[in-house]
């Protein structure tokens, strides 16, 4: 879907995810949302703030599990997504503390990989996600699943793309200070997703997405694997849109 408006899209985005939030409190079931960082996301969660203080929507019955987090990375780091997702969201809402779950940045390397196995398996013990947010990068990752991330990838470290260093290296105050490495969760763990929007906006994401959307689905182009998903929205402005 083409908005004119990121700030419009955002606030339907938001919508449906307070709809669903409320759906599943009047089942008396917890609501599962997988959430992403970066920019792409940040007016929706604007937004599911400000329905929170005026419409008091509760986040009493959600679990969160954030795609990924840089690794090593210490959650008090201003760089940090756990940093982030406080500073956003968490901070601003009623959610309580244990159901927030973001990779662990600061496990020891002897722990990395039961760490990934173990977020994995929380996911699946409360029932998978119900919604997940993505937002996209210029190498076709989405969380942090860079180029040749297999399509039944579960959390794990991953080697980030020079890419992505590149355009994390603002924030980094330069990229020697980026990390060399992530934990994500995997393509297999996203597309496991009851529903999936994904964020885009502006010109420079228009060349990724017209290879996403229209491209052949290919390792190369992770996000490309959205394509075999049953319940995915491109929510994009006209600047994201323009090479389709
Ligand atoms: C990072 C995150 C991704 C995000 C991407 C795009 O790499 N790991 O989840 O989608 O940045 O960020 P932005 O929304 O700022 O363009």
């Amino acid at each position: 879907i083409i908005f004119k408006d990121s700030n419009e899209a955002s606030i339907l985005v938001a919508q449906e995810i307070a709809n669903l939030v409320r759906e599943k409190e009047s089942q008396n079931k917890p609501c599962i949302l997988g959430l992403a960082t970066g920019s792409s996301p940040i007016k929706v969660y604007e937004e599911l703030i400000r329905i929170h203080k005026e419409e008091g929507l509760s986040f009493a019955n959600v679990i969160t599990f954030n795609l990924d987090e840089y690794y090593p990375m210490d959650k008090n780091n201003i760089q940090s997504y756990f940093y982030f997702m406080h500073e956003h969201l968490f901070n601003h809402i009623d959610i309580l503390p244990e159901n927030i779950n973001i990779p662990n940045g600061k496990v020891s390397a002897e722990d990395l990989y039961q760490s990934c196995i173990d977020y994995e398996m929380k996911i699946k013990a409360v029932g998978g996600l119900d919604f997940q947010l993505l937002g996209i990068g210029r190498t076709g990752h989405i969380g942090f699943n860079e180029p040749g991330s297999h399509l039944n990838s579960g959390t794990r470290n991953i080697t980030l793309d020079h890419i992505t260093r590149v355009d994390a290296a603002p924030a980094f105050l330069g990229i020697d200070n980026v990390p060399r490495k992530a934990i994500t969760m995997g393509i297999g763990t996203v597309l496991s997703a009851k529903r999936i929007v994904l964020l885009g906006w502006g010109a420079n994401k228009a060349e990724i997405l017209k290879e996403t959307i229209e491209g052949e689905i290919t390792s190369e182009v992770p996000a490309t694997y959205l394509q075999h998903h049953n319940n995915t929205t491109f929510i994009i402005d006209e600047g994201a849109s323009s090479e389709l």
